[in-house]
Parts: structure tokens; sequence; C-alpha cells
């Protein structure tokens, strides 16, 4: 239930920015992919300031997370799905590498260091990185700063081959899906022959609010990149991934894909 409460949160907040630029919002003229993408890479870069960005990247004790429990179940409801999954696949739940692309304040891998020898954080906002490392610790957090233009990059820092991929409420806010594809190839080249994977996309139920967007990122970025179920299982295996199943989340329109390496 604190998940819903947040999504509504998230939505109304949407909806108090786009309202504000009512204007602007209502062009909708599609702008260049590589705008789109230097305007995602200058929104989350700004954690170190501004507050509602510290907020969206979920760091601990800001905003809605100054309840610490809404900010503890976001990392429990992962670390569930994960243990349940290996559960599924017959096998035990312990790791040697965990890679989670966006961590941002920590909340998955604060439960995953539990089950995991090294934790992995790519992420393009050096800021939101630091803090995830005060939660998690230097003895086993590896924060692998990319430049967002370049996300391949993430493999100057990751030196070993990674037997849980993790990202959640991170492909929702790409600039478009082209890049949503590249990081998915880049990322099965280092995941082990048997490495599991949670990833979660925002899907689109037909509401115009969910449909990809074009324009105005820092207006949008909430829902910004969504895909259809199948179109995106069609993406994860041609990315060498199998998908196992599927779990939605309607209100929210969240769908969590469980995988493995192909
Ligand atoms: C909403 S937070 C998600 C935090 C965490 N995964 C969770 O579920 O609580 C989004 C995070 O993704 C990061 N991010 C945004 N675009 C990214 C990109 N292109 N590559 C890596 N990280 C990105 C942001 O800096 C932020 O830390």
């Amino acid at each position: 239930m604190p998940q819903l409460a947040n999504e509504t949160r998230n939505f109304s907040l949407f909806d108090r920015i786009a309202s504000k630029s009512k204007s602007i919002v209502a062009e909708r003229v599609p702008q260049s992919v590589s705008q789109l993408r230097q305007d995602a890479g200058e929104f989350w870069s700004d954690s170190r300031a501004n507050s509602l960005v510290q907020e969206m990247a979920h760091w601990r004790g800001k905003g809605r997370f100054e309840d610490d429990s809404e900010w503890l179940a976001i990392g429990k409801k992962h670390f569930r799905f994960v243990t349940d999954f290996a559960r599924y696949l017959g096998r035990r739940p312990q790791f040697d590498a965990v890679l989670e692309w966006g961590p941002g304040g920590g909340s998955n891998l604060f439960q995953l260091k539990n089950i995991a020898t090294k934790l992995y954080g790519v992420d393009i906002s050096p800021t939101t990185l630091k803090i995830c490392e005060g939660e998690i610790g230097p003895a086993t957090f590896v924060p692998a700063l990319i430049d967002p233009a370049r996300p391949e990059s993430f493999k100057d820092h990751v030196k070993q081959n990674v037997d849980l991929f993790v990202t959640t409420a991170v492909i929702q806010h790409f600039p478009d899906k082209a890049y949503t594809e590249a990081m998915l190839c880049e990322v099965n080249n280092v995941l082990t022959a048997d490495a599991m994977c949670l990833i979660q996309t925002r899907y689109g139920d037909g509401q115009k609010r969910i449909r990809q967007k074009k324009s105005l990122y820092k207006h949008a970025f909430l829902r910004f990149t969504t895909f259809g179920i199948e179109e995106f299982v069609n993406i994860l295996e041609n990315a060498n991934y199998r998908t196992h199943y599927v779990k939605l989340e309607p209100r929210t329109c969240y769908a969590y894909y469980f995988c493995t390496k192909k």
C-alpha cells in the first residue's frame, strides 16, 4: 500500500509541474534525441543542490522519505522479488556481484548487501553515488559514474562479471527507447552465464499520460519512456535475456521482468 500512496504523490507532483508550464507542454513539439539525452543528464546530475531531484533519486530522509519506512519499503520489496525469483529457479539467493543501474539513494542495495559480496552502482549523478556509498559502505560498494551520453562507459568501473542485475524506477526516466536497448545489450555482455535479472519499466496502458514522451524532459521525466509488455519482452529477447515471468502493478503501470541471461 505505501507504494501506491507514493505513486499517487508522484502523479500529482507531475501534474503540478505540468500545469505550471501548461502553455509550453501544450505545444509538444518533438525534440531531437540528443537534446533529450542532454536534458535528462542535466536533470539527474543536479542532485547536489536540488531537493526535488534528491527526492526523485530516492535519497534517504528527503521529501517523502523523511518517513524512513517508505525508503526501506522499496528495497525490502525488491529484495523479496529477487529471493522469490531465486526460489522459483531452484537456486540459493547468494551473489558474488550485483550491478544496479541507477541505484539512487541505495534503498535496493541496502537490502541486497545481505546476500552479495560486491555491489556496483551505475549512475549519472556523482552526488547521488556518494549518498548511496554512505548507506552501503565503501568496503562492498563500487560507484560507477558514467557519462549519460556513453552508457557503455560503466565497464571502466565494473571489472568482473555480475550474477545479479537490477534496475528499478530508472528506465521510465530514460530519454528514449533506443537508450534502453543499448543499456540492456551492454549490461548483458558482463553477465555470468547463469545471471539473474530484475528489470522494471512502466508499461503503456493506452492512457495519454503513460505514452512515450518526445519533448520537455524536465516537465515529463516521471513517465518519459514506456514500453508495451510484448514490445519489451521482444527487446529483452533481442538483447539476449530470457524472460521467465512478468509481474504487473496496474495502479502505477509498473512491469517487473524476471529474467536470466539466455
Ligand atoms: C528514481 S531513482 C531510482 C533509485 C532506485 N533504483 C530505487 O528503485 O529506489 C532514479 C536514479 O536513476 C539515475 N539515472 C537517471 N538516468 C540514468 C542513466 N541514464 N543511467 C544511470 N542512472 C540514471 C538517477 O540519477 C537516480 O539516481
